[in-house]
């Protein structure tokens, strides 16, 4: 509570300062998430187990009486007040940030749930941005629980999530899967959430780590989604399932076993999209394997199955980079270290590993001074805690 306490004074005082009063102001917090295990499964119909954190997205926010929309955020605040409509809700380059919040407005419309006013919206995350902690999803969750709040949307946290992934396709330009908002509008403390992402169904698992925690490595190579090579990853999955349709009848890779994959996987006509698809299939059941390990507190099994996916992210599906390698792979000589990957989209952002307490030191600065002498510039070292989803402060 402490941190929300300072955090929300923070965000008021700014708004202040920005918009001129405090009048009808209400302030709140969307998490940002880290995934443990099933990595570019969730648009593949696999499982996935993330977690949402302590870590977020404040906004303080107002209803206005004209359409005017005026956006602040305090990480960027070289770009000043951002101005905009709600007649207007169209991506626009020059729009930066706000083109999340706006997509999130334009998609409540599409919804059947029109904004009827504007808004005064300043925002402030304590998530390190293009980390790949998901801070655009966290953007977009918190923006959906103002409009929820504020204009009385009959919608659950599961609807925030999804229409946050609604956004970021079809306004944002980004094809992703459901996975980040899903696991920020629905977070809960101290618990991962294993996912379907082919039917959506759920439970929460608890993450027992006795005597570990989970230590994040932002990699500090900055990348965008959209100009990363997310969307043709997906696309190369999408080819490779239709091939495999040819000789098998599923609706997505997550339904293959990996003895069903074997037998299948001739129909692949390319190379490359074995191994994409490969991926695909092995890291939805490590995924389940993962979950089974935790359930029966085989920590160890877990983290093994972590380096696992690691070297499948680099080898088979190669989204990982001498940046995001350099972090696992100096991790994984670490004693006391339990299991060390990359998470989220890849191509830069950061690593998760679950490291024992009394080799957290040790960690940063052995894995720190590694990274600073081969890649030429620092990583940055977060311990982290499993926290809830969105809320009102
Ligand atoms: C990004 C996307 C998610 C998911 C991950 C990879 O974070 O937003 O939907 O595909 O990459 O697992």
């Amino acid at each position: 509570m402490e941190v929300n306490g300072q955090m929300k004074e923070i965000v008021l005082k700014k708004f202040e300062e920005v918009f001129g009063d405090v009048q009808g102001v209400k302030v709140f917090f969307a998490p940002g998430r880290v995934n443990l295990i099933g990595e570019h499964t969730d648009y593949n119909g696999g499982h996935v187990f993330p977690c949402a954190l302590t870590i977020g997205t404040y906004a303080a926010a107002r209803v206005r009486e004209d359409n005017m929309l005026r956006f602040y955020s305090m990480n960027f605040e070289s770009l000043g007040v951002i101005e905009s409509s709600i007649e207007d809700l169209k991506p626009m380059e020059e729009a930066g940030w706000t083109n999340y919040p706006k997509g999130v407005m334009w998609a409540f419309g599409e919804k059947g749930f029109p904004v009827p006013k504007g808004m005064d919206i300043l925002l402030n995350g304590n998530i390190p941005n293009g980390s790949g902690l998901s801070s655009s999803a966290s953007v977009e969750v918190v923006t959906g629980a103002i409009l929820r709040d504020f204009f009385g949307f009959d919608v659950s946290n599961q609807d925030l999530a999804l229409i946050g992934q609604y956004s970021e396709n079809k306004f944002n330009g980004v094809n992703c899967g459901i996975m980040d908002q899903f696991a920020i509008a629905m977070g809960k403390k101290d618990h991962a959430i294993f996912l379907d992402t082919a039917d959506l169904s759920y439970t929460y698992a608890p993450v027992k780590l006795e005597g570990a925690k989970i230590v994040i490595a932002c990699s500090n190579k900055k990348r965008g989604l959209g100009d990363s090579k997310y969307n043709e990853r997906r696309s190369e999955c999408e080819t490779a399932l239709s091939e495999l349709q040819q000789v098998v009848d599923i609706k997505s890779l997550g339904e293959l076993t990996e003895e069903e994959f074997e037998k299948y996987k001739a129909a692949i006509k390319d190379e490359v999209r074995v191994r994409r698809a490969k991926h695909a299939v092995y890291e939805n059941q490590r995924t389940l394997k993962a979950v089974a390990a935790l359930k029966e507190n085989d920590i160890a099994l877990f983290g093994q199955l972590m380096n696992a996916s690691h070297v499948s992210l680099r080898d088979d599906y190669e989204v990982t980079g001498i940046e995001l390698d350099t972090l696992v792979e100096e991790a994984w000589k670490v004693e006391g270290v339990i299991g060390s990957r990359m998470t989220g989209a890849g191509f830069g952002g950061c690593t998760v590993s679950i490291v024992k307490e009394d080799a957290i030191d040790c960690f940063v600065k052995q894995v720190g001074e590694a990274y600073q002498a081969k890649i030429g510039y620092g990583a940055d070292f977060y311990v982290v805690e499993i926290g809830g989803g969105p809320a009102v402060l």
